[in-house]
């Protein structure tokens, strides 16, 4: 399946694609010729559509927890990408209904209608983890496994790209800070990936399909998040920062303070999958693109990564 197929354009319905996994959703799509239409909570803002999509349809997740909810936004779809996510719950935008209910109702409405759904999810669950947005995310996975529904899963590692707002916004900042300050037990690795391949992945898991259904997706390289912040830094200057350890206590305290307060992209669960590895069991992304995906950061031009945040 291409994007036009016998003269008629594919339509795709992009849920959160205004975020910023969002929009390299919609701009990979419309490059594949597929006519893009954006689901927000703000259709006003979005009216004349975001970036290379043609419109946007007013959509609440927590709202349509019931299939019948999706019919308005379904109209007319060819197929759906969610990548709908909530960093903190707010009111009734709970973890289960924005992370798992609607999309259960949304599978059950692509059942109905035979539309290809693919899925954002995250790496990282683990019953050990008290993180409520893993578990949530987990639920969200496990009601479309068993929709019926001509669903697939993509699980991507932490995101580098432009226009970020939220964690790689961050990073990109910090990058430049001459010290880092890094969790002395934020020593689980990531496969950080660039977000327009994510979008080019995902684009062709809507055209194409796959033989597999659930897709983990990094980059190259597996790094800290230590590591990352000093490649990361290496594109833009040649001394290494200086490594600021911070307690554990100090770390655990922050992250409370930041779901607190709703302040910055850090949180209790960041906290916890810092601590642990969080990269693809198999990275799918490489047979999605069909090449090598693109390098995030740089090795530091002296010595290795890990000896400049020693
Ligand atoms: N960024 C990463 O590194 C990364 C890595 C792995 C997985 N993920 C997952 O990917 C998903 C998207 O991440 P992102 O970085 O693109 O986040 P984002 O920039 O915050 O985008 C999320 C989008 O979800 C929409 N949304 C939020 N609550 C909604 C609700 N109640 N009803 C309808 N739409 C709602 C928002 O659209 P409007 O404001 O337009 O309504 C927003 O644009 C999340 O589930 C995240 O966990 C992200």
């Amino acid at each position: 399946m291409e994007g036009c197929e016998r003269g008629k354009r594919l339509r795709v319905l992009v849920p959160g694609g205004a975020g910023f996994i969002g929009r390299h959703v919609v701009a990979a799509l419309a490059a594949r010729g597929c006519d893009v239409v954006v689901g927000s909570r703000h259709p006003g803002k979005y009216a004349n559509g975001v970036g290379a999509a043609s419109a946007c349809r007013a959509l609440r997740m927590e709202r349509m927890l019931h299939a019948g909810d999706w019919t308005e936004a379904l109209a007319g779809i060819d197929a759906v990408v969610n990548c709908v996510g909530i960093l903190r719950p707010r009111g009734h935008e709970t973890y289960d209904r924005v992370h798992h209910l609607a999309p259960a109702a949304l599978a059950a409405a692509c059942r109905e209608r035979g539309l290809r759904l693919v899925h954002v999810s995250a790496l990282g669950y683990d019953d050990r983890l008290r993180s409520r947005f893993l578990r949530s995310k987990h639920d969200g996975e496990n009601a479309l496994r068993a929709s019926g529904a001509d669903w697939h899963i993509v699980r991507p590692s932490l995101l580098d790209g432009d226009g970020g707002h939220g964690g790689a916004k961050w990073i990109r900042r910090v990058a430049h800070w001459p010290v880092h300050p890094l969790p002395r037990a934020a020593r689980g690795r990531i496969a950080v990936l660039d977000a327009g391949d994510l979008g080019e992945a995902i684009a062709t898991l809507v055209l194409q399909g796959a033989d597999v259904r659930e897709h983990d997706l990094g980059g190259n390289d597996l790094r800290t998040i230590g590591e990352h912040l000093a490649a990361m830094r290496a594109l833009h200057h040649a001394r290494p920062a200086w490594r600021l350890p911070i307690p554990d206590w100090l770390t655990w305290l922050t992250a409370h303070a930041c779901d607190l307060l709703h302040a910055t992209p850090f949180s209790y669960g960041h906290w916890e999958l810092l601590q642990r590895d969080n990269c693809p069991r198999v990275n799918r992304l490489p047979s999605l693109l069909g090449r090598t995906p693109r390098a995030v950061g740089t090795m530091p031009e002296h010595g290795t990564i890990s000896e400049a945040v020693a």
